[in-house]
């Protein structure tokens, strides 16, 4: 028998976005001596100036609590209208239960959906992609997306393709109804053949059934940097511009492109080649925030939008890739002025 259920078609889009930022700011200088490096060329090399680092008790929860209270503030709803949590996340350290369930408690949000999001850098995109669908197909009103990091607790200070690349901090948006299309299709996707490129080591490389998990060290980041540059410059932007297609646009609809902030030359590359205009206001948030993985969206949508108000409301293309190697993005419209 077929369900007797119409599903609804409700447009969405994102009403608010909140940021926070640690206090402790880290130039490069603070980096240098242990990686035989410079403040210049980590300038030259990836546009990172300083970065912020968490303090030592405050976790990702913490922050992502913080972020959230801003933009659900923002949206001018109730925490309780909140139906559902996404976290985007891959520095909470425990495997369940799950981070969006902390930030439920924090937040004191009663009976809401929680899960958190593992996409590494592309996290937020794919959380976003995911409420925006739910509330279209009617199994949620008001939905939670946060990016957060605190990759400092994940860190070689003694690598030379990491130490200074990688922040912390957090981001969040509210999802809600909207009488126009305010979040076009989301592109997401894959490429498994260089899954290695990016890893916590020695968490899986280490690690095979049977393992004595006694043996097994704290894990940190590590990445191939030439190989994973490569990859986002040419293959991202092929995503790019699928995105933009797939919204019925072309690069002049866009007023303003938020991508992952990995590396200033990334963000420069994807630019040139997904043939932007210059009237499209480009998103650089990485010179005094660095990597902050599935925070860095959000963080860096907040930043643009207190640097230029007029684009609130405007269309925005949003595109995270990362660890996986995973991608996505989509066109959004910016939410409008806050109500708070
Ligand atoms: C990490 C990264 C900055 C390294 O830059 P690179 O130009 O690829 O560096 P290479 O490893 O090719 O080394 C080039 C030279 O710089 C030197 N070098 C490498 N790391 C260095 C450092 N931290 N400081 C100073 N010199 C360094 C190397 O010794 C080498 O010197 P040589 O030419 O005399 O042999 C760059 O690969 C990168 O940003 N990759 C993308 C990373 C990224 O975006 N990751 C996140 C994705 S989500």
């Amino acid at each position: 028998m077929t369900l007797k259920f119409t599903i609804p078609t409700q447009n969405a889009r994102i009403l608010a976005v909140g940021a926070y930022r640690p206090p402790r700011v880290v130039p490069n200088s603070e980096l240098v001596e242990r990686i035989d490096s410079s403040d210049e060329w980590i300038q030259q090399r990836t546009g990172i100036q300083t970065r912020h680092w968490a303090a030592a008790d405050e976790s990702v929860a913490d922050m992502a609590v913080k972020a959230s209270r801003i933009a659900i503030s923002r949206a001018g709803i109730n925490p309780q209208e909140i139906d559902t949590i996404i976290f985007a996340t891959i520095t909470y350290p425990y495997q369940t239960p799950s981070a969006s369930t902390e930030v439920a408690k924090q937040l004191e949000i009663k009976g809401a959906a929680a899960f958190d999001v593992g996409a590494a850098c592309a996290g937020f995109s794919y959380g976003l992609g995911l409420a925006n669908d739910m509330i279209r197909s009617g199994s949620a009103k008001y939905v939670l997306v946060i990016g957060a990091e605190k990759i400092s607790d994940f860190l070689d200070l003694d690598d030379r393709a990491t130490s200074f690349i990688f922040a912390d901090g957090a981001g969040a948006v509210v999802v809600g109804p909207s009488d126009s299309v305010g979040i076009g299709p989301t592109t997401m996707g894959s490429d498994v053949e260089n899954r290695d490129a990016i890893a916590m080591v020695p968490s899986w490389i280490d690690y095979k059934p049977g393992s004595d998990l006694t043996d097994l060290a704290w894990p940190v980041i590590h990445q191939e940097g030439q190989k994973v540059f490569r990859w986002a410059v040419y293959e991202v932007a092929k995503v790019g511009k699928e995105i933009i297609a797939k919204s019925g646009l072309t690069p002049a609809d866009i007023a303003a492109f938020i991508p992952h902030q990995a590396n200033e030359r990334i963000i420069d590359s994807l630019t040139k080649s997904m043939e932007l205009p210059d009237t499209v206001i480009v998103a650089r948030d990485i010179r005094t925030t660095g990597n902050t993985s599935a925070a860095s969206i959000p963080l860096a949508m907040d930043a643009l939008l207190a640097q230029h108000p007029d684009l609130h409301g405007k269309n925005a293309l949003l595109i995270g890739f990362g660890a996986g190697l995973v991608y996505a993005g989509q066109v959004v419209e910016l939410p409008p002025l806050p109500k708070n």
